[in-house]
């Protein structure tokens, strides 16, 4: 096997040099007993040859053709074309070809590396080997780490950088023969947003309910109540402007007694507050021993005098008007005499006051015998 150059250093080209040049050194030294060492040395090289390009992709910009798919097909053109070449590459064709068939261009990535897979495996148990490239790739995987141990320790970069391309690996991977139509991919049904759930107004709905029970019912006994009031006033008020509007006084004629309980020259004051008269016996006007009723409204603006017994006057305490005792005008702003209701002896003996008669001294009415009872 020729030794393996620095694979960072390498280009496409060196890769591919490097490649044909294993596969003739192998078949022109044990063309029919070393295919393992052929497979396994068509496998690295490949490998390498994809390591070094997708390693020099970034570093190597002006080099366009350092994919895999464009290295693939200049070593399928130099395969075609080698003169020499189509032989050996022949021999490192995909073991799921039949034995005795004629050798079949590799066509896809796959294949090649299955068939370099198988070539790795081949010496005597070749079809085990490509029957199982599960197998080979576990080897390659479990080689990477030993590679690493050896000396080269991947960076975390370089890490994260393996496991995103392992990651979209199958994406890439997954060659779709030309002519064939990609499977379409699987609608995936929008996701519904979530319902945020409403909190359990349960707490909230009871108090709600019984402040309610309390309030509305109050509020309706409290309007109830008002409109009875207010009914019951009205109707009051109709029943009352349906009743007459009577003042209720006593009767005008009462008796005060026999004419014997009234002395001579003396002022009963004894219905003055009852009845509004006073009962006076006297010969003071014009020398008749009489019994006659005087008013208590004084004549001047209403007032009720007072009987003065020690100065024998009545005296208003309005404005100062004074009356004798036989209730003629002498002082003050009065202009006239008190009057005089009528009086009788009733037939039992009695003396009876008619307040609903009046008798005026200026006018000559006291000359009326119903003015007055002579003893
Ligand atoms: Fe009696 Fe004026 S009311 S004096």
């Amino acid at each position: 096997m020729a030794e393996i150059p620095d694979r960072k250093n390498m280009t496409t080209a060196d890769i591919l040099a490097f490649c044909r040049a294993e596969v003739a050194s192998a078949q022109s030294s044990a063309p029919e007993a070393e295919p393992a060492a052929e497979a396994s040395a068509d496998e690295e090289a490949w490998e390498v040859a994809e390591e070094s390009a997708q390693a020099e992709a970034p570093a190597a910009p002006a080099k366009k053709p350092t994919s895999t798919k464009d290295i693939l097909a200049a070593a399928r053109a130099s395969a075609a074309g080698g003169g020499d070449k189509p032989a050996e590459k022949a021999s490192a064709k995909p073991p799921t070809a039949k034995k005795g068939a004629p050798a079949a261009k590799p066509t896809s990535t796959k294949d090649i590396l299955a068939a370099a897979r198988a070539s790795a495996a081949g010496g005597g148990d070749a079809p085990a080997a490509a029957a199982k490239p599960a197998a080979a790739k576990k080897k390659q995987q479990a080689a990477a780490p030993a590679a690493a141990g050896s000396g080269e320790k991947p960076s975390v970069k370089e890490m994260l950088a393996a496991f995103r391309e392992e990651r979209s690996a199958p994406a890439v991977a997954e060659d779709v023969p030309e002519g064939e139509k990609r499977p379409p991919k699987m609608p995936v049904p929008p996701r519904k947003p979530k319902k945020k759930p409403l909190p359990e107004p349960v707490a909230q709905d009871r108090r709600a309910f019984l402040a309610a029970l309390l309030v509305i019912p109050s509020a309706f006994a409290a309007a109830w109540v008002m409109l009875a009031t207010t009914t019951a006033a009205w109707g009051l008020a109709l029943l009352r402007f349906a009743l007459p509007n009577v003042l209720v006084e006593p009767p005008s004629k009462f008796k005060i007694g026999p004419p014997g309980d009234y002395d001579f020259g003396t002022v009963s004051t004894k219905w003055k507050a009852e009845r509004g008269i006073w009962v006076v016996h006297t010969d003071r006007y014009k020398g008749k021993n009489v019994i006659v009723a005087l008013s208590t409204v004084c004549t001047h603006l209403g007032c009720t005098p007072n009987w003065l017994e020690g100065e024998q006057k009545f005296k208003c305490p309005c404005h100062g008007s004074g009356f004798y005792v036989d209730g003629i005008n002498f002082e003050g702003p009065a202009p006239r005499p008190l009057e005089r209701h009528g009086i009788a002896v009733a037939a039992d003996g009695m003396l009876e006051v008619d307040k609903s008669i009046k008798f005026q001294e200026e006018m000559g009415q006291w000359e009326d015998a119903k003015s007055y009872v002579e003893v």
